[in-house]
């Protein structure tokens, strides 16, 4: 894989931050629902929401994956405390794992309820069989990741503050859009 550019290419600059804004929607949606009646169109808007934001997430960490390993991008970390750069090795490749089985346990989720999506006049297929026990644990499994989600991205975003004000690394110029 090549790396040796000063920042990101801006394909995955905008990628980084437009799965950013769908995170927050994901979040947002699905902790939301909790202020509605259980049956009201409102929670099933909701509901629709995150759904639909969520696959979105799948279809964007697809793209970004294929760009990441076809695109020229900055050299890790190499300078620094070396927990710094064994956290932020394994933090990223986390947070890619992370970004591939929620949205698909969702859909395997929804697939298990038996129940179907509808997106742009098109029904989402479903992954396996109908099998409500199975959904049943699949979602446990799901809301648990989710949970994990918050220290991960959190994580995350403590880190980026901390390589750009404490340990000085400027690393946001790599996921800044720049005229070129
Ligand atoms: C919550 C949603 C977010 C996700 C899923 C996410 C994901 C990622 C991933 C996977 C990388 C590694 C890029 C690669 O080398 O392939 C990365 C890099 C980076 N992220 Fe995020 N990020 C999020 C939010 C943020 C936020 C809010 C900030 C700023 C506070 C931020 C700042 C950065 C910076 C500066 C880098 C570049 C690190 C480097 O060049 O080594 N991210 N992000
Ligand atoms: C990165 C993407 C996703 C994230 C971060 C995420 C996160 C979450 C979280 C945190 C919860 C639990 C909320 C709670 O504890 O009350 C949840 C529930 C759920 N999610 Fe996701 N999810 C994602 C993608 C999806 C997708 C693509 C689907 C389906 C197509 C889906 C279907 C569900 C379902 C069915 C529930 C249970 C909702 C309920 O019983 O009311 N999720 N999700």
């Amino acid at each position: 894989m090549p790396q040796n550019a000063s920042h990101y290419p801006n394909a995955l600059i905008i990628l980084h931050w437009l799965t950013f804004i769908l995170i927050v929607l994901s979040y947002a949606s699905i902790e939301g629902r909790e202020f509605f009646e259980r049956g009201t169109d409102m929670r099933d808007n909701a509901k629709y929401i995150h759904f639909v934001v969520g696959l979105s997430i799948l279809l964007t960490t697809f793209a970004r994956i294929m760009f990441r390993l076809t695109s020229i991008v900055p050299a890790a970390l190499s300078s620094g405390p070396q927990w710094v750069i064994k956290a932020t090795k394994l933090g990223h490749s986390l947070i890619y794992l992370f970004l591939l089985v929620m949205p698909i346990l969702g859909w395997l989720i929804i697939s298990a309820e038996g129940k179907s999506v509808d997106i742009f006049g098109m029904t989402v297929p479903s992954l396996i069989a109908e099998d409500p026990e199975l959904g049943k644990t699949l979602e446990e499994i799901h809301e648990t990741i989710g949970k994990f989600g918050y220290a991960l991205l959190g994580g995350h975003m403590l880190m980026a503050l901390y390589h750009q004000y404490v340990l000085k690394q400027q690393l946001f110029n790599r996921m800044k859009i720049t005229r070129r």
